[in-house]
């Protein structure tokens, strides 16, 4: 690279004529204190001097659907700081907000048509337009290392790997669209979720992100809503290996997966951790719909005994993994059903034990979709027990809503679900916003004893809801 720039250096004449300092220090002493004015003192508002948008890439590029790096080089003028070699590193350090930050672009260049003793200090053309444009301290310290504020042009060659990717795809994508191309990372892949205008650039923009995202090897985009029932997406890879079988690391803890077969999503890490801080040593924890384990495995690394299920096989399988990855298979028994299967099976089978012991039980149930509605399958799950407890369990359960007032939406979903009015005895907290008016809440309750030793309801062994309940009404949608 820096031969490459010593080649395309070629420093022009002097751009300015050497100031005097004093007056350089009123200039920017009354730059500082008064804002710009028609007024007789706009006099000493110095103009830029040097053209903006220097590093846009050249217009021809618009509307590129396959992407030629080539076309993006070219050369622009930056100004420059001829800087003796024995203060280099002081003159870089204090000069550090105005000089050049550009990736791949180093700061400092030799001069090919100088001695050794200097070097060349590039400077942001956007920040610094004249000398004038130095601060007070910028100044002050080029001054004490005696150093020429005079700038210089260097011709730098910029090419497509020193742009950054916004300033590819605002180049490219068309001009008055929104070319904001978010992603969400999960381990070496980037997930994108890409608008219908910019579909017919969708493998150029997967490039690109790839080219500039360090540790990013697969860029996929979401081709459909997500599935119902396994919460996955299907996806389309646009740029990079085909390997969906990635790493993530949540919370201190490692976790393996297939990401196109599973549900995971890294915008939940914090509510992980929220409800795992809940846990203490000693507790059980029902996980009625676990995925790959991302409540689960850090419950029992807390020292808690975990009863972790999901109906989805592949789930299942990177569960089994992860809790051996993390060595903690002995903590967590791992199971393959329905949610409500397994409420009223294994969950059903240990609670008589634990309702008599001190320690926490809690029941987590993150399906947002649908977790609410799961929660009938607790109505008399215990009818046949005595009604004697020292304990009971804690349920998590998880909900969107697209209600004005969601709290209350949530809370009254669960109580119909469970037949119960929770209404002041729940908390809800709000996880994150998923859509324009579509948040994601989680209900925490202890079972009512009314629910649990309840005689009203028959215990089913379908995975459907009993068909004599009646719906109940909320505002959320399964997408
Ligand atoms: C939203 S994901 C949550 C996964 C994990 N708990 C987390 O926080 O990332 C819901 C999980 O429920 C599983 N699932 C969907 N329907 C189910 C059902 N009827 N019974 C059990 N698991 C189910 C899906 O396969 C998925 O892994």
């Amino acid at each position: 690279m820096r031969r490459n720039l010593c080649a395309t250096l070629r420093v022009s004449a002097f751009l300015q004529t050497q100031r005097n300092p004093k007056v350089a220090a009123v200039y920017r002493s009354l730059r500082s204190k008064s804002p710009p004015s028609d007024s007789a003192g706009s006099a000493l508002i110095l103009k830029p001097t040097m053209e903006r948008k220097l590093y846009q890439p050249p217009p021809h590029v618009r509307g590129m659907t396959s992407l030629d790096k080539e076309v993006f080089t070219q050369t622009i003028s930056v100004p420059a700081l001829r800087v003796p070699t024995g203060v280099l590193n002081k003159v870089v350090k204090s000069l550090k907000k105005s000089t050049i930050q550009r990736p791949g672009i180093p700061r400092v260049v030799q001069n090919a048509e100088d001695s050794g003793d200097f070097r060349l200090v590039l400077l942001d053309p956007y920040r610094v337009k004249s000398s004038d444009s130095f601060s007070e301290a910028e100044a002050e310290a080029l001054r004490s290392f005696s150093v020429s504020e005079e700038l210089q042009d260097f011709e730098l060659k910029l090419t497509y790997d020193n742009l950054k990717s916004e300033e590819v795809l605002e180049a490219v994508l068309p001009q008055g669209q929104d070319v904001t191309t978010s992603f969400s990372r999960v381990g070496h892949i980037a997930h994108m979720n890409l608008r219908d205008h910019q579909l017919p650039y969708k493998n150029l923009i997967g490039q690109v992100i790839m080219d500039k995202t360090p540790g990013i090897t697969c860029v996929v985009n979401k081709t459909n809503v997500i599935d119902s029932t396994y919460r996955n997406f299907k996806m389309e890879v646009l740029a990079g290996e085909e390997n969906m079988v990635t790493k993530v690391r949540e919370n201190g803890v490692t976790y393996e997966f297939d990401f196109s077969r599973v549900y995971w999503n890294s915008r939940l890490s914090t509510e992980h951790q929220r409800v795992v801080e809940l846990i203490k040593r000693g507790d059980t924890v029902f996980d009625v719909f676990a995925g790959v384990g991302p409540f689960a495995i850090p419950a029992a690394r807390s020292g808690a005994n975990v009863l972790a299920n999901d109906l989805n096989p592949e789930s299942y399988r990177w569960l089994q993994h992860n809790c051996k990855l993390n060595k903690v298979e002995s903590k967590v028994r791992t199971y393959n059903m329905d949610g409500r299967a397994f409420i009223q099976g294994p969950m059903k089978q240990e609670l008589p034990a634990l309702l008599k012991k001190k320690a926490g039980i809690h029941v987590v149930m993150n399906l947002p979709a649908l977790a609410l509605d799961f929660l009938d399958a607790l109505r008399g799950l215990l009818n046949q027990e005595p009604g004697c407890e020292e304990t009971l369990p804690t349920v998590h359960c998880y909900g969107f809503s697209k209600d004005d007032n969601p709290d209350t939406d949530v809370i009254k979903r669960a109580s119909c679900s469970l037949g119960f009015p929770l209404d002041d005895k729940c908390s809800v907290h709000n996880v994150r916003n998923v859509a324009p008016n579509k948040e994601m809440m989680c209900v925490t309750f202890t079972i009512p004893k009314e629910v649990l030793f309840s005689s009203d309801e028959e215990q089913t062994d379908s995975a459907e809801p009993a068909p004599k309940r009646q719906k109940c009404e909320g505002a959320a949608d399964s997408t």
